[in-house]
């Protein structure tokens, strides 16, 4: 038995397609970092499912934290985010990856980025397994992109729907 999937969602990307994704990404982050170290910075609570997969895929030693940001949702234009859940552990001098979910407005990617550069990084890169640049409110440069996407809400792999159906393994549109 599995969660069904309500009539209204739409098969945008199914699990093979995914996980083909994100095995290619992994070759590629694996050769843009060889010989380095990586330490990867999940945005909660989205990109758990990215993190959990991607990480598997990768060649280097690895290491990864959490954060966490509150949504700017219901006040928007202020573009107010603000941190919930810092990081455990010191980022100076390592090559830090950080990885999202989605990017929408880019808001939130965007705070993320400005905080974290200031803690003396070797470096910093983005990723994100789905971008949907219709609503892009700020310029970001994404380093690792999985798939870019139509402008539909999307549920499944991590993205939720009013905190329910992260768990589908498949990702769908919302009509
Ligand atoms: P942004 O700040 O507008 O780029 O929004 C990024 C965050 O909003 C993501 O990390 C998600 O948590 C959430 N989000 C944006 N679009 C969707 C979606 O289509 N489905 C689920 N969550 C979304």
């Amino acid at each position: 038995m599995t969660l069904s999937v309500p009539r209204h969602f739409r098969l945008l990307l199914d699990e093979n397609e995914i996980a083909r994704r994100v095995s290619e990404l992994g070759r590629e982050i694996s050769a843009d970092y060889e010989g380095k170290e990586l330490h990867i910075i999940c945005v909660l609570k989205g990109g758990v499912y990215f993190l959990a997969d991607l990480v598997r895929e990768l060649t280097l030693p690895v290491t990864f934290d959490f954060l966490s940001v509150s949504s700017y949702r219901g006040t928007e234009s202020s573009g107010v985010v603000r941190f919930t859940k810092d990081l455990d552990e010191d980022i100076e001098s390592r090559h830090v990856l950080v990885i999202e979910d989605i990017i929408d407005t880019g808001l939130t990617l965007h705070y993320i980025e400005r905080n974290l550069k200031t803690r003396k990084v070797a470096s910093l890169a983005l990723a994100s397994f789905l971008d949907r640049p219709h609503r892009r409110k700020v310029d970001l440069e994404l380093d690792y992109v999985g798939f870019v996407i139509p402008d539909h809400y999307v549920v499944g792999y991590g993205l939720d729907f009013e905190h329910k159906y992260r768990q589908f393994k498949d990702i769908y549109a919302i009509n």
